[in-house]
């Protein structure tokens, strides 16, 4: 073992045997064939990749200085294979991006992939869209020219044609180890008690009858996606290679995939136990061991208070990022109420956090949205959790008369009458109903609201993360309901591929797709020009004078950014308690007094040096 891995391992020994030995008694054993596996990955991995981790480590708050600009995308969607994506990276660039998620793209059986979060080999690219090469090569033009790439983590499961999966079929025990296996439905009753589900409509129950061994496997997502088993140390240590194999491909982000779920025990939700910490820690650990350039993000899906302990503590972190899962809830039912109340508050609980938390902020992902709202708070609005989730989705499915949104219910069950909802950011502002009704006035005010609503999103401190489509504005695409395998899965309406005929009109701001890349990319270039968007700058909402009016503002460095952002249809005033003198760095206008007029769904970010 060279010097460099032997102080960074000695530095953390004692707290990983520690963690280890408390997941696993007595298996001290283990735990020593996996650090020396890890060091084979250390020293496997290419000298630039190293040169990367010690300018990170030496500066490890690279990412929080507010000149990361995302986007998420499907391969396929996007460019249909990695070569495609490495001859769009212009393209990537002119967004002003330079971080890219790729969504899942390894080995996974056609028609049941989940989008492809059913992996069958975590060392293997998918061949429709590519070879391990290509990625490796994509990474490498990505890091010339800047660009960080965040790949997902499947960790919760694998496909049941992973090769465990397989010899698990065929009857070895050592396999059916590495998932959840009962002989009959005794304990998966018992579980079934506790465990709420994921899928209640798509893929009912967390159980699922195997015909060939004749027993019951754990699959809390679809049947398909088989739990693995992380009470089984061998589970942890192979999924923690094959982590580090797709890291020394040169991917900088690892996107841990359904974090919450990978513990199970019985008489519990399986969801967010202590064990799961210790796990993220393990691998966090690993990583400042072998690869401390890479970040770790944390899909956790979850309500706040279960969110926040996956950044672990200041001297025991876990993950680095994770979703701004409820603060994205909480616009869009802001955009349905026009009452900017609750999001004030969620965001004074984010930007009450310590500031080395950072989120990943985003309007739309690939997964549907889930109205996890604070319903305790809401009460005093007179706000019921049922009621009010029945009327974000009638509003954003355009079932209410006056709502401009055009989306799908996501897992609408109707046992507990709940639903989730779909759709693309464009489509739920209300430019699909505008373009629809030939309705230039109703169009120019959603574009405008769409661009609001990403200028609020991209203001936040941390990572803004756009979804591949919405700096076109892209619609809906309602073709996946002819399509057997994807018809039950509302997801995909907003999955669409991606049209390179609309992209070639975003320099003609005659078109929606210019006026949308145009106005983006302006927010883009000045969020990642000034350093008032750093994580460490300070931030507090306002009183406007109007529950319409979103009142935000940062400060840095002697400036002051006062944002303004409207939710409603008409032009408001806001009514500010101090007077502000400063320009808008959206318009370029001039703006002063203490009674500012913004337009219906209009934005301002108003620089003034403070006094
Ligand atoms: C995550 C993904 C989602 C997938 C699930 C199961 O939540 O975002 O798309 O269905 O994990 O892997």
């Amino acid at each position: 073992m060279n010097d460099e891995f032997k102080q960074r391992l000695n530095k953390y020994y004692d707290e990983l045997k520690w963690l280890y030995c408390e997941l696993y008694e007595n298996r001290a054993d283990e735990l020593e064939r996996l650090c020396s596996n890890i060091y084979g990955f250390y020293d496997e991995r290419k000298p630039e990749l190293k040169a990367l981790d010690r300018k990170r480590a030496a500066d490890p708050d690279w990412y929080k200085k507010g000149g990361i600009t995302g986007m998420m995308m499907y391969t396929d969607s996007f460019a249909g294979d990695l070569k495609g994506v490495a001859k769009e990276l212009d393209y990537i660039e002119e967004c002003g991006v330079n971080y890219l998620h790729l969504m899942p793209l390894l080995d996974s059986p056609e028609g049941r992939s989940d989008g492809g979060y059913a992996v069958s080999d975590f060392r293997r690219v998918n061949p429709k869209l590519g070879t391990m090469e290509d990625l490796e090569a994509l990474a490498g033009e990505c890091r010339k020219r800047g660009i960080s790439v965040c790949l997902d983590f499947v960790m919760n499961h694998t496909s049941e044609e992973h090769e465990w999966a397989r010899r698990a079929k065929a009857g070895d025990w050592e396999y059916q180890n590495r998932y959840f296996f009962f002989n009959d439905y005794g304990i998966p009753a018992m579980y079934e008690r506790t465990v709420p589900q994921v899928f209640p409509v798509t893929a009912p129950g967390n159980f699922t009858y195997n015909h060939e061994t004749g027993k019951f496997v754990m699959t809390t997502f679809y049947p398909y996606q088989w739990d693995l088993n992380y009470s089984n140390p061998v589970v942890l240590s192979e999924m923690i290679y094959n982590m580090l194999f797709l890291i020394n491909k040169g991917i900088d982000v690892i996107r841990i995939d359904a974090v919450p779920y990978i513990w199970k025990q019985l008489g519990t939700s399986c969801r967010n136990l202590p064990q799961v910490h210790s796990i993220v820690r393990i691998m966090r650990i690993i990583c400042e061991i072998v690869c401390p350039g890479v970040l770790l993000l944390g899909e956790v899906v979850m309500e706040p208070d279960k969110v926040v302990p996956y950044f672990g503590s200041p001297e025991k972190p876990e993950c680095h990022m994770l979703y701004n899962v409820t603060t994205m809830a909480a616009t869009w039912h802001t955009a349905a109420t026009k009452d900017v109340r609750l999001l004030r508050r969620q965001l004074d609980i984010v930007n009450s956090l310590p500031k080395e938390y950072v989120f990943l902020n985003y309007l739309r992902c690939h997964d549907d949205i889930g109205w996890g709202l604070d319903y305790d708070w809401l009460k005093q609005f007179g706000i019921a959790e049922r009621s009010h989730k029945n009327f974000l989705n009638d509003f954003f499915t355009g079932e209410l008369p006056y709502s401009y949104g055009r989306g799908e219910l996501y897992n609408s069950d109707p046992l507990s009458g709940d639903a989730r909802l779909c759709g693309t950011t464009a489509s739920l502002c209300g430019i699909e109903k505008a373009e629809y009704e030939n309705d230039e006035a109703a169009l120019e005010r959603a574009v405008r609201f769409d661009l609001t609503l990403h200028a609020y999103m991209l203001s936040m401190s941390g990572i803004p993360v756009i979804y591949s489509g919405d700096e076109i504005a892209q619609l809906n695409d309602y073709s996946y309901h002819g399509v057997p395998s994807k018809r039950a899965d509302s997801r995909y309406i907003h999955r669409g591929r991606f049209s390179r005929d609309d992209a070639a009109k975003r320099n003609d701001v005659s078109t929606v797709q210019g006026r949308m890349f145009k106005g983006l990319k302006k927010l883009i270039d000045t969020r990642s020009g000034s350093p008032l968007f750093s994580c460490d700058a300070a931030v507090y909402t306002i009183d406007t004078g109007s529950d319409s009016l979103l009142g935000v503002v940062r400060e840095k460095d002697g400036k002051r950014l006062t944002e303004l952002y409207s939710f409603s249809e008409n032009e408001l005033t806001a009514q500010l308690s101090r007077e502000v003198d400063g320009k808008d760095l959206i318009s370029g206008k001039k703006l002063s007094g203490r009674e500012i007029k913004v337009p219906a769904f209009g934005s301002y970010w108003l620089l003034e040096n403070i006094k």
